[in-house]
């Protein structure tokens, strides 16, 4: 690595603060895996290092994300997609912070998408009965959410959290004119982690690099597939930090709780 002094704290291992202390969900009689992409640079946020590895309230965002999986019974494994330039970088984190799931760490792809596909065909994946993906800039979901995600997987072969948007949503024209307003119970803003049977997700995968098609999330890879995909409640502290308004947003929740 070039240079590390820029990189977030090291700080010895501390659990961050769950918004919503509950008690711990049971394990699932089933192998459970997740992929963290975080092989992008983070454009829309403009920082010099890429936002997954940036301190929130004395820890980087990526381990505030795995602890939630480490502290999540039902998961077994945890690879993580990212620029080979980052590989040692976060063993060290993971070592320092007690991330004793991860199970591999692969290169990322120029696409999310291609990120994903490298982890899928990792060993610790192919072993898996029901993997998730999981943005690395989002810090804030719960092992209980995590584990419905995965249990509702189990059970329909996919799940993926989304909300109902609290804004009207428009479809608009080139000119900005507005096509439509799709009635707002129709529709749902989707989170990750997005939960599917291993097979399931795989074989979509493959279709999908096959046909060079490329989605804007997992779910809509195994659309594209031609698989039914099916939505659970979103959780709204489950924020995906994007742009430093995010960020800000991201440190007020941390010191509410
Ligand atoms: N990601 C990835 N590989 C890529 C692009 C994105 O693994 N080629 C990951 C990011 O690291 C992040 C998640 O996918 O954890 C969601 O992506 P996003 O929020 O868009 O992050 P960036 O791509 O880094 O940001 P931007 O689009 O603003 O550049
Ligand atoms: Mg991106």
């Amino acid at each position: 690595m070039s240079d590390a002094s820029f990189l977030s704290s090291q700080a010895p291992s501390q659990a961050p603060s769950q918004a919503h202390a509950s008690p711990l969900p049971p394990r699932l009689n089933a192998r459970v895996s997740v992929i963290i992409p975080a092989a992008g640079s983070g454009t829309r946020f403009g920082a010099a290092l890429p936002k997954q590895y940036l301190d929130l309230c004395g820890l980087p965002i990526l381990i505030r994300t795995l602890h939630v999986f480490e502290q999540t019974p039902c998961v077994d494994a945890i690879v993580i997609a990212a620029s080979e330039d980052f590989h040692e970088h976060i063993q060290t984190l993971c070592t320092t912070h007690r991330i004793t799931k991860l199970a591999a760490i692969c290169p990322g792809g120029t696409e999310r998408q291609y990120s994903i596909f490298n982890a899928l065909n990792t060993a610790p994946i192919l072993d898996s009965d029901v993997v998730l993906v999981h943005d690395a800039v989002r810090p804030f979901c719960t092992p209980a959410f995590i584990t419905s995600l995965a249990e509702a997987a189990m059970e329909r072969g996919s799940a993926i959290p989304g909300l109902v948007p609290k804004e009207t949503i428009k479809e608009i024209s080139s000119d900005l004119s507005v096509r439509s307003t799709p009635p707002r119970q129709h529709l749902r803003a989707i989170q990750t982690p997005q939960a599917f049977r291993r097979e399931l997700l795989h074989s979509s995968y493959a279709f999908a690099e096959k046909q060079g098609f490329i989605g804007t999330d997992d779910a809509s890879v195994v659309e594209f597939a031609g698989n039914t995909v099916f939505v659970i409640n979103g959780l709204e502290e489950n924020i995906k930090i994007t742009t430093p308004f995010d960020f800000a947003v991201a440190r007020m929740l941390l010191e509410r709780s």
